[in-house]
């Protein structure tokens, strides 16, 4: 058995650990850039709490606002204005988007040139060769893990569309912080896409090509957290024991996507997520039934045991029932998505017509470590399947 595992140098996971933040702080570094969300700044007092924390010992601070996905022009302008400050660590608290913009500036702080320069695929092939401004990641969302994984996900605002991770063992966060609190005052919508986007991390990396045994056993106790505490949070966001349980899901979800890949469904939502300005959990959430069914039935083909016994056991936690039958896992993820509410991909202009786009630049990354080959006329079908299905309008709506 051969495996590799890496992860954060330290995580801190617990209600009310926020209030460590100064004393972490502090033993990093004597100036903090302060990366901050439109939630985190309006919820709860939280970033007057953090300039508190900082204030008291006596560590000056800059902040800089992250309100969208991070761009390779807006994350070039932030490093360089946070440049004249020479912060000695980067504290990102928000949801993935704040965070891995965190990651980002941190690189390019030690780092010279753009951030487009390190990018997988579309920049110029360079590595990050020193080692970034330590980060703690404080993520305010339960979804993406960005606090644990060593890359960050930037886009382009240019013509040419793109969506592409920095990616590097030196990004990984010198610190992840999770408070479960941090998430209470997250919008319903917000706490059901970031969820579903854990839980779809959790069964690809799962069912990956590249798993093992550690990972697996991360993604079981993920997949049992989040199985009935994501829907529980959503309808009773004050209820903190479903809040322990939605942000240590999407806590191992970060560790092992990154150490095991994902699959189609992310495959497919890097082009999705250039092409249109769709919440990433809101594309992993249409594509998951389908890309399930559609990985069920070409397993079957090839008859890969192994991989339909994992599925097996995803059914078995996930509906409840003894059998794990993967029909039924299909219907409980199509009825989750409807029960949260989750806006169809048409209601952001995506439609059949695009298709062949998103082909163009699904491959590579997540798709690779898809449990078996999906071809492009496959892909096809259940991206027509995932387009299809309309919630009634006022269902919609809510
Ligand atoms: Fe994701």
């Amino acid at each position: 058995m051969n495996l590799e595992f890496a992860t954060s140098s330290r995580v801190i996971f617990g209600r009310g650990e926020f209030k460590r933040v100064g004393d972490l702080a502090e033993s990093l570094g004597k100036r903090a850039l302060i990366l901050v969300g439109k939630t985190s700044q309006q919820a709860a007092g939280n970033l007057e709490r953090l300039q508190q924390m900082l204030r008291d010992k006596e560590i000056p601070s800059q902040i800089l606002p992250i309100d969208c996905e991070p761009t390779v022009e807006l994350i070039d302008a932030l490093a360089a204005s946070a440049r004249a400050f020479r912060p000695e660590v980067i504290i990102a608290m928000g949801g993935g988007s704040v965070m891995d913009a965190g990651k980002a500036i941190g690189a390019l702080l030690t780092n010279e040139g753009s951030a487009l320069d390190y990018l997988e695929e579309v920049g110029a092939g360079k590595t990050i060769a020193h080692r970034p401004i330590p980060t703690i990641a404080i993520p305010t969302t339960a979804g993406t893990g960005s606090e644990v994984t060593k890359n960050a996900v930037l886009r382009s605002a240019s013509k040419k569309k793109f969506k592409r991770s920095m990616r590097s063992p030196m990004l990984r966060p010198e610190i992840a912080l999770v408070d479960p609190m941090l998430t209470v005052t997250a919008p319903a919508a917000v706490t059901a896409a970031s969820g579903l986007d854990a839980l779809t991390q959790l069964i690809e990396s799962f069912v990956s090509r590249r798993s093992g045994i550690l990972t697996d056993g991360l993604a079981r106790e993920g997949l049992t957290l989040i199985s009935s505490a994501l829907e529980q949070a959503y309808f009773h966001p004050e209820d903190l024991d479903a809040r322990d349980s939605v942000s240590m899901a999407a806590l191992l979800s970060g560790m092992t996507l990154d150490n095991a890949g994902l699959g189609a469904v992310h495959g497919l939502a890097s082009p999705i997520g250039a092409m249109f300005e769709a919440p990433h959990g809101v594309v992993c959430a249409n594509l998951l039934p389908e890309i399930t069914e559609l990985n069920l039935a070409a397993l079957e083909a090839e008859g890969n045991a192994k991989t339909l016994a994992k599925y097996t056991e995803i059914a078995r936690i996930l509906t409840g029932e003894p059998d794990g039958r993967h029909a039924r896992l299909v219907t409980t993820l199509k009825l989750q998505r409807r029960t949260m509410h989750i806006p169809r991909l048409s209601s952001f202009g995506i439609t059949k017509k695009d298709i062949p786009e998103i082909l163009l630049g699904c491959r590579g990354g997540s798709m690779n470590t898809n449990p078996i080959y999906l071809s492009d006329d496959a892909l096809a079908g259940a991206l027509e399947e995932a387009l299809k299905e309309k919630l009634p309008v006022e269902e919609a709506k809510a």
